[in-house]
């Protein structure tokens, strides 16, 4: 295990992903504890993780957390729901300081949200073979039925900017058709892109089906976190004080297009590193 410094109250959170997605839950933390530094990390050179193996994800995984080190972080999020699927339980074991994942804080909600007991997962393939929402559900609630659902075309989709468009209706209601045959009253957006996807994945499986957005419900557990342990940043950094950076491993262009078209104040720079160094 990697020994840590004292942790520092106004030290960034470290939070990373696969590539742009994970912005989704960097804009969450942004929004519910706005003093917070962050240091984000787009894996851009290697994704998509949905289709790559444990083992795979793991090694990215434990590089970026070491980068992000580097950075002196309090605390680090696995914005990625693969990346929490498959490596979050290594890199806990492997680093002393707090990681968290997204997968927990979604299938906690969804547990206690749901009536009828039916419960859709919607994610990556690798998010859904791994079962991780179904481990995580059933600890708090045996009695629930999980149904997962991978859903490869959405991320694609969200990253060309169709949104609201008729054909993502179209592959919504395909892949979702399964989900709603089975009576679900709850449905986890389990992978970064889907909570894009939100007002035509409601308008497709019907207005009585709440969604759980584990990327909101993270930035939630993130703040009980950082308030258990002491470490709120308790001010807002100063004037001219750098309070987010990027860091991706390729294309930082295309990630800045990307992140400015969802992150309301705006990303002037992203800096491409070379990951495997780490
Ligand atoms: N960030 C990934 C996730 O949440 C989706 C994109 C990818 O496959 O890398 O699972």
């Amino acid at each position: 295990m990697e020994s840590t410094n004292q942790l520092q109250k106004d030290a960034p959170i470290g939070v990373f992903d696969s590539g742009v997605g994970g912005l989704t839950v960097f804009r969450e933390i942004m929004q519910q504890i706005p003093n917070e530094k962050m240091i984000y990390f787009g894996d851009t050179a290697r994704v998509p993780y949905g289709s790559k193996s444990k083992e795979t994800i793991t090694r990215f995984s434990r590089q970026i957390v070491r980068f992000l080190r580097t950075h002196h972080v309090k605390t680090i999020v696995v914005a990625c729901n693969t990346a929490s699927a498959y490596a979050l339980e290594a890199l806990q074991a492997e680093f002393d300081i707090p990681i968290i994942g997204v997968v927990e804080p979604g299938a906690k909600v969804a547990a206690g949200t749901t009536k009828n007991g039916n419960i859709g997962v919607i994610a990556t393939e690798g998010t859904i073979g791994s079962r991780i929402y179904n481990t995580y559900i059933n600890r708090l609630n045996p009695d629930a039925t999980i149904y997962g659902k991978a859903c490869p075309l959405f991320v694609p989709l969200v990253e060309e900017g169709w949104l609201n468009d008729s054909v993502t209706h179209e592959v919504a209601s395909r892949y979702l058709a399964q989900l709603t045959d089975k009576d679900i009253d709850t449905l986890i957006l389990g992978c970064t892109h889907y909570p894009l996807l939100r007002s035509t994945i409601q308008k497709v499986v019907g207005g009585r089906v709440t969604l759980v957005n584990p990327a909101y419900e993270t930035a939630v557990t993130l703040q009980h976190l950082l308030s258990d342990m002491d470490l709120l940043n308790p001010k807002a950094p100063s004037p001219g004080e750098q309070q987010y950076q990027f860091f991706v491993s390729d294309k930082a262009e295309r990630f800045l297009e990307f992140a400015n078209s969802i992150i309301e104040h705006g990303i002037p720079t992203a800096q491409t590193i070379q990951i495997e160094e780490y």
